[in-house]
């Protein structure tokens, strides 16, 4: 019997077990990836950030972002908007879609986002925040969370009073990626001011940014004193970094990583499970992200990442990896 070395996250009615979140990542995290992640020791995933405007329309593909799979709840769904009223009616949509949480973003960078005011440029009027989160929370019958920056630029580290305001308006929980907008990914994600915020506010405070490493995650979370963790870019072509979480805030040693032929057999039926749910158009140019992430580390990466690249066709792509994996069964049969 293994005793657990954290509690699990309690978000509204949702007992989140294990404290371990998929972040939200645009192009990435659609219903088919959440759903293959899931089981490797997610206690949530959230959907890719959709726009609240767009959500207006319900066209064919922002409907598809807010969609689930079913095997993959409890889902957050995440909105941007830089209108209080246009979130609230975004937020009903959802809900009635079958989010189990709603969440707002206030971090995104990206200039098409930040140009209209949406993402992290809401960070520049905490008020406009404040009205933004009490439109959302009054709008839903679920529990509704925040995830943030930490200011728009060094000069204002808004996140404290954001967190504040987000607590008296009735958010649930709240996330924090320790990075400025200004920064985009450079520097480090700052756990130093993700304990301050935890410090600060009353309310589960989710720490995010440049976890890559079991050990190092369960560090940052006591360091910090967060109630759970989001992982991102590392789990992309090793989503056995959640397993190894898992395993250590369960109490036991961390399972360790799989050989190279079995990481690729996986990156296998990730995308066979893509092409069958998503179709070979889109998914072909998807995958080679993921095949060139599943193949780190291997013998001869580079070259195979080249030859994918220039692939049109899902098998075709498959026999690569494939002969890969035979090939490196026959070396390890011959060492
Ligand atoms: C490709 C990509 C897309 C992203 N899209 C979103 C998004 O839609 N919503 C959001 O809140 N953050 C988004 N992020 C930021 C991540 O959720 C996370 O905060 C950031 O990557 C830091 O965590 P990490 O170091 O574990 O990757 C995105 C990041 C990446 C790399």
């Amino acid at each position: 019997m293994s005793a657990r070395t954290v509690p699990p996250l309690q978000i509204g009615p949702h007992r989140i077990w294990p404290p371990l979140i998929l972040a939200p990542m645009s192009g990435v995290t659609n219903r088919t990836m959440r759903a293959l992640y899931k089981p490797f020791g997610l206690g949530l995933t959230v959907t890719e950030f959709v726009s609240s405007n767009a959500l207006q329309h319900g066209n064919k593909r922002t409907m598809e972002m807010i969609d689930q799979h079913g095997l993959e709840k409890p889902v957050s769904t995440q909105l941007w908007g830089d209108d209080p009223a246009v979130m609230a009616r975004a937020a009903r949509v959802v809900r009635e879609c079958g989010a189990d949480i709603v969440d707002i973003n206030f971090g995104c960078p990206a200039p098409k986002v930040v140009k209209t005011r949406g993402g992290s440029a809401c960070l520049k009027d905490v008020e406009r925040c404040e009205a933004i989160m009490r439109a959302v929370v009054c709008a839903v019958d679920c529990p509704v969370t925040m995830k943030m920056r930490l200011g728009w630029n060094e000069e204002q580290l808004v996140y404290i009073e954001v967190a504040k305001r987000a607590q008296r308006a009735g958010v649930a929980a709240v996330t924090l990626h320790g990075r400025t907008a200004r920064q985009f990914y450079k520097g480090n994600s700052d756990w130093d001011h993700i304990a301050r915020l935890k410090a600060a506010v009353g309310i589960p405070v989710i720490g995010n940014g440049d976890i890559d490493d079991a050990t190092q995650a369960m560090d940052r979370m006591e360091r910090s004193g967060v109630d759970a963790i989001m992982l991102g870019r590392a789990t992309l072509g090793n989503p056995w970094l959640i397993s190894q979480i898992a395993d250590l805030m369960e109490g036991r040693p961390a399972r360790q990583p799989p050989a190279p032929a079995d990481r690729l057999r996986f990156a296998i039926v990730h995308y066979r499970t893509m092409v069958q749910e998503l179709g070979e158009s889109r998914a072909v140019p998807q995958m080679r992200k993921h095949v060139a992430l599943y193949l780190k580390g291997i013998p001869g990466a580079a070259t195979l990442r080249e030859r994918i690249m220039h692939i049109d066709d899902g098998e075709g792509a498959i026999a690569v990896v494939e002969e890969t994996i035979e090939s490196l069964e026959r070396c390890a049969e011959a060492a």
